[in-house]
């Protein structure tokens, strides 16, 4: 049986967080939890409510053995003090990824979103989704639901948008992440869930060895800002094919203009969906040869962003007090393309009065 094992109080931040915007106050701190969700097979995932952050994955390798193989910290200040703020796990929103210089029209209104990422705006804003303290509900006794109401003119969005993620853990090991979300003014919703893995363990040097398919024949290149050219680009024969299973850490030092700008991978794959889009299907699959673990990705999404930790240098120390070294975590981040409201030519990410969005995406652990 599947349980949820325990609520613990996470850690009451002393201090209020102050945004124009999102408006974090001390009491919203004070209902900051961690929740376990364990199933019967000793796998446990533990999730925050302070930006429906997964702060611990704990998964067998081939003989048995756990390993915490996500980044991220006990405590709930270390997230709110990390340097450059990583996006350690959690769900970032209400638009993850970029959107260029965070600016938009819907029905010939121009909107013009906080810009915090160079001149563009990314995950969200300065106070996204990740952080900030959402409502979390015990759903049965393997389910976590969260909910989330971002206001009106949050970080520059239309629309009282009113946002639930539930985090689902099967006796199959699977981790199955159900966003839904509505508005009352049409507006750009992109959720996604920006765990960092590495199946060695977290703190266990880097990801370069993990051997990772992904489910895609072409990718979106960017521009050195990050953000999309618009064209979807065939992978063959470029670092980025991963149609067949390769190490991380093979042709990521080729000479290639895209590696250069992204410094690394950094970028959307478009994922193969034969047809059924909005269906479920495999956008991922990563193995570790050392631990035997195995993580598979699947969604409903069109797109899922890799990226390989090129912004990790060592400053941030985990849970094990050991350094998230460069390259030390990847992320899996399914989604709709980056930059979406700026660009005709990728699927839509408007969602307007009266529509639901309803996206999701399964994390499957293995081993082999
Ligand atoms: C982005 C990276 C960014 C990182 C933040 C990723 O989703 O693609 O460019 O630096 O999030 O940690």
């Amino acid at each position: 049986m599947m349980r949820l094992a325990y609520l613990t109080p996470f850690l009451l931040l002393a201090c209020c967080l102050q945004s124009a915007s999102a408006q974090v106050t001390s009491q919203d701190f004070d209902k900051i939890m961690l929740y376990t969700l364990k199933n019967s097979n000793g796998l446990t995932i533990k999730v925050t409510n302070y930006g429906a952050i997964i702060t611990s994955i704990l998964v067998p390798d081939r003989d048995g053995e756990m390993g915490d193989i996500a980044l991220g910290y006990d405590s709930v200040e270390d997230y709110t003090n990390a340097v450059d703020k990583p996006y350690f796990g959690a769900v970032v929103g209400r638009y993850g990824n970029r959107i260029a210089e965070g600016k938009f029209t819907i029905d010939g209104e121009d909107y013009t979103l906080a810009v915090n990422n160079g001149p563009n705006h990314l995950h969200g804003g300065v106070i996204g989704f990740d952080k900030v303290v959402w409502d979390a509900k015990p759903v049965g006794d393997n389910s976590l639901e969260l909910t989330y109401v971002a206001k009106d003119m949050e970080e520059g969005y239309p629309g009282n948008l009113k946002c639930k993620v539930t985090y689902t853990l099967t006796d199959d090991n699977e981790l199955k992440i159900h966003y839904e979300a509505t508005t009352d003014k049409t507006t750009p919703v992109n959720l996604t869930q920006h765990t960092y893995f590495n199946l060695k363990g977290e703190g266990n040097g880097t990801i370069l060895d993990h051997e990772l398919m992904l489910n895609a024949k072409k990718f979106t290149p960017v521009d050195e800002g990050l953000i999309p050219t618009g064209q979807l680009v065939d992978v063959a024969g470029t670092p980025f094919d991963f149609t067949t299973a390769k190490p991380i850490g093979r042709d990521i030092e080729e000479a290639d203009e895209q590696l250069n700008f992204g410094g690394g991978y950094d970028h959307n794959w478009v994922l193969d969906k034969g047809g059924k889009d909005g269906e479920m299907t495999l956008a991922a699959r990563v193995s570790e040869p050392s631990s035997g673990r195995v993580l598979e990705v699947f969604t409903t999404e069109p797109g899922v962003q890799f990226y390989c930790g090129n912004f990790l240098d060592g400053r941030l120390t985990g849970k094990a007090g050991k350094p998230y070294v460069y390259r030390g975590g990847l992320c899996l981040e399914t989604q709709h393309f980056p930059d979406s409201p700026n660009q005709p030519n990728f699927p839509s990410t408007l969602l307007e009065p009266g529509e639901k969005y309803d996206t999701t995406t399964v994390f499957r652990f293995s081993t082999e």
